[in-house]
C-alpha cells in the first residue's frame, strides 16, 4: 500500500442512518416526504417562513434524541489516534460526528444546532425552536433563521476543504448518494492530486465508477473495519 499520511473523509447521511435518522433519497427518505422547493431553499423561506421553520425545528428536535453509532465512534477514534492529517467534511447537519468525539470536523452544510441572525450575522447554539421568532441573543432582533446551507447558497469552509482535498493521500466516502455538488466531485478532486480514494456505502453511489475502491454494506459494520485496518 501506498505511504499513507494525509487523510480526508467526507460523510454523508448514510453514516447517521443506523442512529435512526433518516436519509435523503432513499426509498421512504426526506426528499419523498417533502418537496426541496418547499422547505430547502431561499426562495422556500422567503414564500413561507413557518413551514420551513416548522420543518428544522422538527429535524433539530429529533436529532437530539438520536446517539453515535459504531461509525461515528471509529472516525472518533481515528480523529484522536491519527498522526497524520485528517479532516471529516461532513454533509450532515446533526451533531453526531462531534458527540462521538471528532474534533477536525468540518461541517459544509451547516448545523441543526446553530441559529444564523440574518440582522448582525452572529451565530449562536441553538437547542429549541425558530418557528416562535426569538429574539437574537446578540443584537435582540427576532431575525433568527436556520443555520443550514440550502440549495443555491455556497456550503461553508470551500477554501479549508478544497486545501485538504488537494494534499491528502486517502479520501474515504461514506454513505454518500453523490447527488449533491460540490460534495459529490471531492473524489475527482482528491484523485486529480494524486489520492487513493475508497467508497463505503450500502450500495453503488451515483459516483462509484470515480473511486479506486468500493465496499457495500452498513456504515456500522464497513466503518470499524476500515478504521482498524488503517490504524493497524
Ligand atoms: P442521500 O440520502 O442522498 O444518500 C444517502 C446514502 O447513504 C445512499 O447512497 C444510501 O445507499 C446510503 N446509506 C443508507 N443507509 C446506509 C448505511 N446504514 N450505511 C451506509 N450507507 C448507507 O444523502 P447525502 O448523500 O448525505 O443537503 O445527501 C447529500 C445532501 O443532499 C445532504 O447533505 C442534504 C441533501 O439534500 C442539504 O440539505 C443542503
Amino acid at each position: 500500500m501506498v505511504d499513507i499520511r494525509n487523510i480526508v473523509i467526507l460523510t454523508g447521511a448514510g453514516i447517521s442512518a443506523e442512529s435512526g435518522i433518516g436519509t435523503f433519497r432513499d426509498a421512504g427518505g426526506l426528499w419523498e416526504q417533502h418537496r426541496v422547493e418547499d422547505v430547502a431553499t431561499p426562495e422556500a423561506f422567503a414564500r413561507n417562513p413557518d413551514l420551513v421553520l416548522r420543518f428544522y425545528d422538527m429535524r433539530r428536535e429529533n436529532i437530539q434524541s438520536a446517539q453515535p453509532n459504531a461509525a461515528h465512534w471509529s472516525l472518533a477514534h481515528l480523529d484522536a489516534t491519527w498522526p497524520g492529517e485528517l479532516t471529516i467534511i461532513t454533509q450532515n447537519v446533526d451533531d453526531l460526528h462531534e458527540r462521538a468525539g471528532a474534533r477536525r470536523l468540518i461541517h459544509m452544510h451547516g448545523e441543526h444546532l446553530s441559529a444564523w441572525c440574518m440582522a448582525c450575522d452572529a451565530r449562536n447554539e441553538w437547542r429549541s425552536t425558530l418557528l416562535d421568532r426569538p429574539p437574537c441573543p446578540d443584537c435582540g432582533q427576532p431575525a433568527l433563521r436556520p443555520d443550514i446551507v440550502w440549495f443555491g447558497e455556497m456550503p461553508y469552509r470551500m477554501d479549508e476543504i478544497e486545501a485538504a482535498l488537494r494534499c491528502c493521500d486517502l479520501f474515504v466516502s461514506i454513505g454518500t448518494s453523490g447527488a449533491v455538488y460540490p460534495a459529490a466531485g471531492y473524489v475527482q478532486t482528491a484523485r486529480y492530486y494524486g489520492a487513493r480514494t475508497l467508497e463505503l456505502n450500502l450500495e453503488p453511489s451515483q459516483g462509484s465508477v470515480f473511486f479506486h475502491e468500493s465496499r457495500m454494506g452498513k456504515a456500522g459494520d464497513l466503518v470499524p473495519q476500515w478504521v482498524e485496518e488503517i490504524l493497524a
